[in-house]
Parts: structure tokens; C-alpha cells; sequence
């Protein structure tokens, strides 16, 4: 069946073997002005393009957001009203997840916009969405704080029978680049030790590092989708920004457990993108 193909929302999961559709956005790195510019690139501007692709390409058929940090660069209440400003446009509902850019504090004060769902484990009839913090105050890498990892085991282990989607911002693999996987999930041996010990999780799913990443870990499904805004080069010794366009990610969850995925891209950028930086 083709991405966009027209399905009827309203039958997901009920006795059917419809897929329970995502849409993944993330890193944006907005700010309180949507006049921010990083790298030459404006990053509201930016979304809004990845937005309208998924406009073109999907409409309203999907069924949920998922922002896997970084929807932020200054934790600003504005920079994220910003972004529900946009996301509110599919009327689906919309989940997030802290990067190392956001004000967590900041995020989960805003409980005045109708779709956004603050929920970290979103339970649907054959999955459920397990949505982790990897922040640290004042770091650029990631770790699972304690009760994190117990949301985590918590869920996997009441999941009774559900497969598991599990999102947070930070990669728990080495992904080849010297100067991005030092920033990996320091606490990743033991996230896996906690996922290992129970069947059925399918899907590991984060942001971060600006690239598309896929891979596989015995049965489950390893991924990363681009940035909104500006894209890492892959496979680099030290920061270098990627000629890649921004793009989202389309999952779906089938009620057997299988995971059909894959990434989109706007066809061109308008921007004047500074390729020589060291940096933000
Ligand atoms: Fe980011």
C-alpha cells in the first residue's frame, strides 16, 4: 500500500489490519522569533516547508505527531507555541519529547493547547508509545535518569502484549561520526539490558543527530530521521553540516508488530546555508 494511500482513520486498530500511522518531526530548533536564523537557515521558515510536504504528501492521513526533541534552541515558551502554531494545523494529536535544547520545565507547562498530549506512554489497541527523556541540564549528550528507565521497564513490562515504540532525543548507538558519538546515550548498555529483557519492543526511534539513520538490533528496528533545519553530514570527524535536505519521517505501526517506515524531503531550500561553520 502506498504512504499516502487513503485509509479510514476512525477503523485503526479496531478489528482491522490498518497501521496506526506517525509523522516524525524533529529537531527544529526554533526560537521565540520566527525570524531565528541558524547557519543561514530561518528555522520556523524551514518547518513550515517540511509541514507543507507533509501536507502534500500525507494530508490528514496519519494519526499523531511525534516531535523527538530539539523542537527548541532557547526553551522559550514563544519558540514552542511557535511550533504547536504549526503542527496544530493536521488536527491530530501532538506528543513530544525533551532535547538537549529544550526547557523541559518550560514544555510541560504548557497545558493550554488542545492536541498537545503530555502523556509518556501513549497507549494505542496493539502498540504503545514509550517517550523517554535523555536531557541533562547543561550537557549536549544524553543519559536515562532513573526514573526514566523505570518508565521504561514499567511499560515493557505491563505491555501485555502490546509491541513497543520507544523515542528519546539522543542515539543509544554509535553512529560513525567521531565528534557526534561521544554525545550517544551514555547510559545505553543499560537501557538495553532493560528493552532485552522483555519481547516486545520494535522500534528504537530518536533525533539528534540531524541524519537519517537505520539499522537493526536483532528484532528491532533502530532509526533517526533529518532535522526540520540543518542536516550533519554523515560519517565525520569533527561538525560539518550537510548539503541533505530537511525532510520528516512517516511511520507505520501495523497491529502485527511490523514497522514500514521511511523518510521525505523538501525538493529544494531557499536558503543561503553557511557550510564553512565549526558550529552553533
Ligand atoms: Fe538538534
Amino acid at each position: 500500500m502506498s504512504p499516502g494511500a487513503n485509509l479510514d482513520r476512525s477503523k485503526v486498530g479496531v478489528e482491522t489490519d490498518l497501521p496506526y500511522r506517525i509523522i516524525q518531526i524533529t529537531d527544529s530548533h526554533l526560537g521565540a522569533s520566527r525570524d531565528q536564523a541558524l547557519l543561514g537557515i530561518n528555522s520556523y521558515q524551514s518547518l513550515e516547508l517540511v509541514v507543507q510536504l507533509v501536507e502534500q504528501e500525507r494530508g490528514q492521513n496519519f494519526d499523531r505527531i511525534l516531535g523527538s526533541g530539539d523542537i527548541s534552541f532557547d526553551g522559550s515558551e514563544q519558540s514552542y507555541r511557535n511550533y504547536l502554531g504549526l503542527m496544530e494545523r493536521f488536527e491530530r494529536p501532538i506528543s513530544w519529547i525533551p532535547g538537549n535544547h529544550d526547557c523541559p520545565e518550560m514544555m510541560d507547562s504548557i497545558i493550554d493547547a488542545p492536541l498537545l498530549q503530555q502523556s509518556k506512554l501513549v497507549k494505542l489497541p496493539n502498540w504503545q508509545l514509550i517517550l523517554l527523556n535523555s536531557k541533562i541540564s547543561g550537557a549536549t549528550g544524553g543519559l536515562l535518569q532513573e526514573h526514566e528507565l523505570q518508565l521504561l521497564e514499567n511499560a515493557l513490562q505491563q505491555a501485555n502484549g502490546k509491541h513497543s515504540l520507544v523515542c528519546l532525543h539522543h542515539q543509544p548507538v554509535p553512529v560513525g561520526s567521531q565528534w557526534l558519538d561521544p554525545q550517544q546515550l551514555s547510559n545505553a548498555a543499560h537501557f538495553f539490558e532493560i528493552i532485552d529483557r522483555y519481547p516486545g519492543t520494535r522500534l528504537v526511534l530518536w533525533g539528534h543527530i540531524h541524519q537519517l539513520f537505520d539499522a537493526t538490533r536483532e528484532h528491532i528496528r533502530l532509526l533517526s530521521t533529518p532535522s526540520t533545519c540543518h542536516q550533519f553530514e554523515p560519517q565525520q570527524r569533527k561538525f560539518k553540516i550537510g548539503q541533505q535536505l530537511p525532510g520528516y519521517r512517516w511511520i507505520d505501526l501495523y497491529p502485527n508488530g511490523t514497522v514500514d517506515t521511511g523518510v521525505s524531503r523538501i525538493k529544494s531550500s531557499p536558503f543561503e546555508i553557511d557550510y564553512q561553520s565549526n558550529g552553533y
